[in-house]
Formats: structure tokens, C-alpha cells, sequence
């Protein structure tokens, strides 16, 4: 792959017109001095919740939070890696692209990362053709068909088999000029034991499924035994300088477009589960590699889809699995988490080959909201009998319904857990409701670490930031006054924060993580489409002072400290100084003259 400068992605990025860039797919409409809207590309509905800010050449949807710039708008309709979109607007806009000169150590790291990648690449090729046309695959072939595993499916997910001999990868690829190192470093062969000196094939007698990194380049394998009892049951590349087991979200170059599309992604715990959903149609669906859910697979399934549906193994450990894999969502905020009902003992490629492939649309279909399953779990397994039992059931019910919100939601819940513990719905409200000290902000619970921040809190932040990018002048200049530490609660809209204040015209591109890029152009696009005066830029810094009193008071009280007092004036005279503004801003904005 070739690499392009900077200097020359930024030229590429100057000569596109995102209107008629994204203008050839769906129709726009202007919605203000820099805004336009449209139907959304990458979810389905009706009215355009879609945005573009010309300007700043970006975009987000109101609807399904799909966001990004002009190379992530061609990566994503049209399945492109990064380069490729380069390359193909460099081409539409006549740019002319230079390659990058690298320091020599970067180029020989390049160029052997690129080595091991295309011996893995030749090797899934290989194990592939095994599978289909090897005579000792025959059993690997019946057994994936008696699992109800379709041959075109299979391919798609380059499932294939590792031969039973020692040396068949080891010499092929020597043949192929790679040396043994290259080969040790990819995780194909191991060190004999026995013989010092000696390597063999890692992989034999396997059914092998490529795990593929979010391009889709093989990065390494898990490999399933045909014998029952001869443990691994998987046996996967060994952590190396490609794989990494902690970044491995199975399928996820295959579920990506479904995923953006339906605003939701599957998670499922093995390579069979996911291959079997994909086959039956659920092909926004990404598998666990069997492991706990680690941050890094959190962060990749942020960025696959607003929402996340669960679709793990339903017994015992699974659902403690379940809950773990849901606090660690919960705790990254802004997710929306469900969970699949599936039966006891069961997972999705059981249910394939059991029922048939309408079936697991069907459970996906079926996903209840998070909150609904733990409720009916911690009902399900109290004892219900006896008045200890219940209170404890109550116990254990009242964190779950302190984060939820007033709704008919809540309502409907009460309305079961009334029913179930026998009493009336009225005592139940009373009991689980949440208490009337600290109801502005949901404490943390006892025995669970807090989960996300106010959400107030966050939201008044995000409105501030919008504000200052639509009031560049004045916001810019308040930025480089305030105290982004103490004003700001959110470490991420406190990194926002503080890179607008670098270049508050030019808040996205350049070098940033993908989650600060997203939020960023969120609060860009958004910004675009208000129609916003310095009295609401006035509001909303003091909201933010308002927030960092309250905090003050609130720690200030918890640790017995004097000047609470202080504080109260403070804040007091924050309020009056809101109200003002407030009154200026509906003056000017005319909405007070109603
Ligand atoms: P399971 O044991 O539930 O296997 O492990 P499975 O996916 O249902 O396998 P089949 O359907 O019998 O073929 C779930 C996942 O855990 C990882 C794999 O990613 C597997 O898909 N795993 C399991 C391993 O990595 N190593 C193992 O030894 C077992
Ligand atoms: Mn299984």
C-alpha cells in the first residue's frame, strides 16, 4: 500500500466538494447559511435527519450519529479502506497525490509488516482451498453441513482447514521466500520441544476461521478442533506483533456497512454464532472471540452503531457475562445496549442448526432494553416466597430503577414487579422511587463503581461547545479565558474543549483519536445548523460556572468542609446572572415577545 503525505491528503480534502461529493447519492437541500440536509445514507427514514456543514466539509445525522469527512464518507458507501478513498478522490478532483518519503527505519518496519501480512494473507488463501478441495477436509465439510453452515456463507468468511502434516505452511511459504522468523512472527509455525531448532505448523487438523483486522487484512486465526475432549477446543495465533486478541472484534470488516445501515450492531459470543447469523441474514453481527469484553472492543463497537444488542448465551455465566459486558457499555456513555433473548444453554449457531435460519432475525427482533432483562432476572431468581426474600428482591431492584428515567417504561416495570412481589403498585412506586436528596444527579450505587456522569452535566457542555463554534469570535476568545478543569466534567467535551481552543475555525482534521474526531463533528454540524447569539453563548458559559459551583457544594458537604456558605452566594448570583441573559436572549432572539 502506498503512502501518501499529509500535505497532499489536506489538498485532496481542500479540492472536494462535499455538496457534490455526497449530492450525487442523495438529494440535499439547503438548511441554513451553512448547513444542508438530507436523507440519511446510512440509516433509512423518511425525513432527513442527515446534515452537512459545507465549510467545514463534515457531516453527522441527527438520526443514527453516523459522522465523519470526505474520506469517511467514501470508506463507508463505498467499502473503501482509507487509501483507496484517497486515491479515488484524488482522482475525481485531480489532485495529484506524492508519496511520502519515510525515515528508512519506518519504511523497513512498513515493508515487514507488509510481508507478514500478505504470508497471512496466502495462507488463508491456502487453508481455504484446503477446506473445499482436500480429501482429508471431507469430515471438516460434513461437519461444518450437519451444523447447518452454508458452503457460500463459509466463503465469505474464508473459513478453511489446516492440512493434519507438520510442514505443509512451513514449506510452502520457505518456497515462497519467507524466512522462518517471518514465519514465527505471523504465529504460523512453532518451536519443537523436542527437536531444539526445529519449527512445525502451528494449525493442523483444524477448521480455521481468519480473524481480520477492520479492513479485512488477516491478521491471525482461531483454529477448531474435530476431536471432542482434546482441549483447545480454539486454538488461536498466539499475540504478536499483528494480532491482538484485546482488538478483535470477529466479522467486523463484514458487519460494518449492515451495522451503519440499521444503527445497530449484534454481539455474539463464537465465530460459529456470527458466521450463523450473517448466513441468515443478521449481518450486522460481530462476535466476542469468547473472551470478556475489553475496552478496546467496546471502543470499536461505538463506532460500528449507536446501538448494541447482545446476543450471548443466556445460562448462568453467560448472563453474569451479560451484566459485566453491560456495565463496561454503560460506563463508555451513549450507547444504547439490548439484549437478545436467548433460550438457557443455547447460543445463535445452535439455534441455526436447530430452527432454521428464520429464527434468528427473529431473536434479534426480540431485544429488550437492558434495564427490562435485569429486572426480570433479578425477579427470576429471588425468592419470592418469603417477606425476606422480597425485601431483598427490592434491595437489589432499587440501583436499577435509581437510573431510570420517569416513564412509561418505569411504569410498565413497576407494574410487573407489583404484580410478581404481590403488592400493589403504589407501594412499589414509593418503594423504588428514586429519594428526593441527590434525585438531580443519580448517585452511584453501592458495590458498583459510577457508571457515566451526569448526564446534565455532559449535555450542558456539549451545547456550550456547539455555542462557541457557531459564535467563533466571541467563543474562541471565552475559551482561552476559562478554566477548562474546572468547568469542564467530561474528560471527553474537556479535550473538546481545550482543542477548539487551539483553532476554533478549524476544530476538525489533523492528528486526534477517532472518538474526540466523532465529537467534534457532531458539535460542528450541529453548530452549522443554529441560529445562535452571544446572549446563549452568555447562558451557557454560566450554566457551565452554575455546574462548578454545584460540584464544589456538593464535595464541599461530603467532606464537612466549611464555606458552604460561600459557595451558596456564588451560586445565587450565578443564577441571577442566568436569568438576565436568559431575558436578553429571548429579547433578541424574539421568542419572548409571545
Ligand atoms: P464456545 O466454547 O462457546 O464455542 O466458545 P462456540 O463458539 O460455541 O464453538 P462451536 O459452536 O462449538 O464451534 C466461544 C468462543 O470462545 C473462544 C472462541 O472465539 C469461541 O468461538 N474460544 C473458545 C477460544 O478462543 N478458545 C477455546 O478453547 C474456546
Ligand atoms: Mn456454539
Amino acid at each position: 500500500m502506498a503512502r501518501y503525505t499529509d500535505e497532499s491528503r489536506e489538498r485532496v480534502r481542500d479540492a472536494v466538494d462535499i455538496l457534490d461529493l455526497i449530492g450525487t447519492r442523495i438529494d440535499l437541500r439547503r438548511a441554513g447559511a451553512d448547513s444542508y440536509t438530507g436523507l440519511c445514507p446510512f440509516h433509512d427514514e423518511r425525513t432527513p435527519s442527515f446534515s452537512i456543514t459545507p465549510s467545514k466539509k463534515v457531516y453527522y445525522c441527527f438520526g443514527c450519529q453516523a459522522t465523519g469527512d470526505v474520506f469517511t464518507f467514501v470508506c463507508e458507501t463505498q467499502g473503501m479502506d482509507f487509501p483507496g478513498a484517497l486515491e479515488w478522490l484524488a482522482e475525481r478532483y485531480n489532485v495529484e497525490l506524492e508519496l511520502a518519503s519515510e525515515d528508512p527505519q519506518a519504511a523497513a518496519r512498513r515493508q515487514r509488516r507488509e510481508r507478514l501480512l500478505a504470508l497471512l494473507e496466502r495462507t488463508a488463501a491456502y487453508y481455504e482451498r484446503c477446506l473445499w478441495e482436500s480429501e482429508e477436509a471431507a469430515r471438516a465439510r460434513e461437519y461444518l453441513a450437519g451444523r447447518g453452515l452454508a458452503e457460500d456463507t463459509l466463503r465469505a468468511f474464508r473459513v478453511g482447514w489446516a492440512p493434519s502434516a507438520w510442514d505443509r505452511v512451513l514449506l510452502a511459504s520457505r518456497s515462497g521466500g519467507y524466512s522462518e522468523r517471518e514465519l514465527l512472527d505471523a504465529g504460523l509455525v512453532q518451536r519443537s520441544q523436542e527437536t531444539p531448532g526445529r519449527v512445525y505448523d502451528r494449525f493442523r487438523s483444524r477448521i480455521t476461521f481468519p480473524l481480520c483486522d477492520k479492513r479485512g487484512r488477516v491478521v491471525g486465526f482461531g483454529a477448531r478442533t474435530l476431536q471432542a475432549g482434546v482441549p483447545p477446543k480454539y486454538l488461536n495465533s498466539a499475540e504478536g506483533e499483528l494480532f491482538h486478541k484485546r482488538e478483535q472484534l470477529f466479522g467486523q470488516h463484514l458487519a460494518r456497512a449492515a451495522a451503519a445501515k440499521a444503527g445497530v450492531v449484534v454481539l455474539c459470543e463464537g465465530y460459529t454464532d456470527v458466521i450463523a447469523m450473517h448466513q441468515a441474514g443478521v449481518t450486522n453481527c460481530v462476535g466476542l472471540m469468547g473472551t470478556a469484553l475489553t475496552d478496546e472492543q467496546i471502543g470499536l463497537l461505538s463506532v460500528l452503531a449507536p446501538t448494541v444488542v447482545l446476543a450471548l448465551d443466556a445460562d448462568g455465566a453467560g448472563q453474569a457475562a451479560m451484566l459485566k459486558a453491560a456495565n463496561a457499555i454503560a460506563a463508555r456513555g451513549r450507547i444504547e445496549l439490548r439484549v437478545a433473548p436467548l433460550a438457557p444453554g443455547s447460543d445463535p449457531a445452535d439455534v441455526l442448526a436447530r430452527d432454521g435460519a428464520q429464527a434468528l432475525p427473529a431473536i434479534v427482533a426480540g431485544a429488550v432494553a437492558f434495564v427490562r432483562f435485569r429486572v426480570a432476572r433479578i425477579l427470576a431468581a429471588g425468592d419470592l416466597a418469603t417477606p425476606e426474600g422480597r425485601d431483598k428482591v427490592l434491595a437489589e431492584l432499587r440501583p436499577v430503577f435509581g437510573e431510570l428515567e420517569l416513564g412509561s417504561t418505569r411504569e410498565e416495570l413497576e407494574r410487573e414487579v407489583a404484580a410478581q412481589l404481590g403488592v400493589s403498585e403504589r407501594t412499589v412506586e414509593g418503594l423504588l422511587a428514586p429519594r428526593a436528596v441527590g434525585a438531580r444527579r443519580t448517585a452511584p450505587t453501592r458495590g458498583e463503581a459510577p457508571l457515566t456522569l451526569p448526564d446534565g452535566a455532559e449535555r450542558s457542555e456539549r451545547a456550550f461547545l456547539e455555542l462557541c463554534i457557531a459564535l467563533p469570535s466571541a467563543g474562541g476568545a471565552l475559551l482561552e479565558q476559562i478554566d477548562l478543569d474546572a468547568l469542564f466534567a467530561s474528560p471527553l467535551t474537556r479535550r473538546a474543549a481545550a482543542r477548539l481552543r487551539e483553532d476554533i475555525d478549524a476544530p476538525v482534521g489533523g492528528d486526534m483519536d477517532e472518538q474526540l474526531a466523532r465529537l467534534l463533528t457532531e458539535l460542528t454540524v450541529r453548530a452549522s445548523a443554529l441560529d445562535a447569539i452571544p446572549a446563549q453563548l452568555e447562558v451557557a458559559h454560566r450554566q457551565l460556572e452554575l455546574a462548578r459551583v454545584e460540584r464544589a457544594i456538593d464535595s464541599a458537604r461530603a467532606g464537612g468542609r466549611a464555606g458552604v456558605a460561600g459557595l451558596g452566594h456564588e451560586r445565587a448570583k450565578i443564577k441571577r446572572e442566568i436569568d438576565d441573559w436568559m431575558a436578553r436572549a429571548l429579547e433578541e432572539t424574539g421568542a419572548g415577545s409571545r
